[in-house]
């Protein structure tokens, strides 16, 4: 018997890698043998309905039964109603849906989507930004993941905008001096890099820089989306525009491999006539379909949008009283910077996992800071205030320990 695990552990080194073992849970709560985490990440974003809810679990099981294997050109009906309910929560004018296994290949799917479209190869995304894992999602994001799929995709043009000192968009500069670029990617808020809200007017401007150089505008919206931020969609927050809407992670609560491209009728209409050159063997999966369809009609039933947007001034206010700067919140996705090196940020997660309480820090690499972190907080949109204040409470005697005060 060795140590070592026969699976890679993502992101990291692997000599000495363990991670939490996760047993089940129920609510904003999950269960590990050292016992039960208060979940103030909703694990890496998507369990948006909670832990072992009931619904969810018997409509991949009634799917299971009824159905489970598909071709990708095939139908049956839980994939027509998925389609149409993303159709009914997008904005007027979406008329498509594109089906794929998870948030990385919606942007792969969205960027051949908008270059067979546009016939243009260049994007315009943000330093601060994460987009996926795989060569072409990985190329767009900014952040220190895309360094290992360098050279990466050509065409790929990062832009400062929300980082530390820029206070507006250079999209519509970037746009006038760029010839053939084919869609500008957008977090509606900064997710993974740290929670960066644009400030009123940034989408607009955005859209009409769009509209006079013909590019497509896509919001992903795999980390945002399904009530993260308040409403089912952040980019509403801000009466942003999309063409293309990308959507993963919560789809399916956490409870199956889904993602989706939505697709506006301006550009739905040009794929009539023309070849879509986009394929997946798993694509529409029914266990997923169905994982999806419940997700949705769960946060619809239960509420769970108007409450990440009732809990906005409250987890503000709470992240306020712990010992940093910058409190941020949309919804319920939250952050604040704190004055503590990434060793320190180590010895934090150290204190966090003695408290029992999940959330994510973010170091200098996520970042793009010589100093400093963060801690970003995204519940499952069913925790309450007590419970928030709870596990805020939590996060501060964690940060007093490592301060040593
Ligand atoms: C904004 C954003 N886009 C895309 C992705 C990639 O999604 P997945 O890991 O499901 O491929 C992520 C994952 O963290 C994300 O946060």
């Amino acid at each position: 018997m060795t140590d070592e695990s026969p699976f890679f552990y993502t992101w990291q080194r692997q000599r000495g890698a363990r991670g939490l073992e996760i047993t089940g849970g129920e609510g904003c709560h999950f269960d590990t043998p050292e016992g039960r985490f208060l979940d103030l990440g909703a694990l890496v974003y998507q369990a948006n309905a909670g832990h072992g809810h009931r619904r969810i679990i018997d409509a991949i099981k009634a799917q299971a039964d009824q159905l489970c294997l598909s071709t990708p050109s095939s139908h049956y009906p839980a994939k027509e109603e998925l389609a149409r309910e993303l159709l009914a929560a997008a904005p007027e004018g979406f008329t498509k849906v594109f089906f794929t296994l998870g948030g990385s290949d919606a942007n792969e799917n969205a960027l051949k989507i908008a270059r067979l479209f546009t016939g243009r190869y260049k994007t315009i995304t943000r330093y601060r930004s994460y987009h996926g894992a795989s060569m072409g999602a990985a190329s767009l994001s900014g952040d220190w993941r895309r360094a290992a799929v360098e050279p990466g995709l050509p065409g790929a043009i990062h832009v400062m905008d929300l980082d530390e000192g820029v206070p507006g968009t250079q999209i519509p500069r970037v746009l006038e001096l760029e010839e053939n670029v084919g869609a500008v990617f957008l977090e509606p808020v900064v997710g993974a890099n740290g929670v960066l809200i644009p400030p009123a007017g940034y989408f607009q401007e955005v859209r009409e820089a769009c509209d006079r150089h013909g590019a497509l505008l896509v919001c992903d919206e795999v980390l945002t989306g399904f009530g993260r931020c308040g409403s089912f969609f952040a980019f509403e927050r801000f009466d942003a525009q999309p063409d293309l809407i990308t959507c993963g992670k919560a789809i399916t609560a956490g409870y199956g491999t889904l993602g989706a491209v939505l697709v506006h009728d301006r550009v739905a209409r040009f794929f009539e006539d023309e070849e879509l050159v986009c394929g997946l063997t798993h694509y529409a999966h029914p266990l997923g379909v169905a994982a999806a369809l419940e997700s949705i009609r769960v946060y619809r039933d239960e509420g769970l949008v108007a409450n990440a947007l009732a809990l906005e001034a409250p987890l503000l206010r709470l992240l306020e009283t712990l010992p940093g700067t910058g409190a941020r919140a949309l919804g319920l996705l939250g952050a604040v910077d704190l004055d503590l090196d990434d060793a320190q940020l180590g010895a934090l997660g150290g204190a966090l996992r003695k408290r029992r309480v999940h959330a994510h820090l973010k170091g200098k690499r996520q970042l793009r800071r010589d100093r400093g972190g963060a801690v970003v907080v995204s519940p499952p949109l069913s925790i309450t205030e007590e419970q928030l204040a709870e596990g805020i409470g939590r996060i501060a005697e964690a940060i007093h320990e490592v301060n040593g005060d």
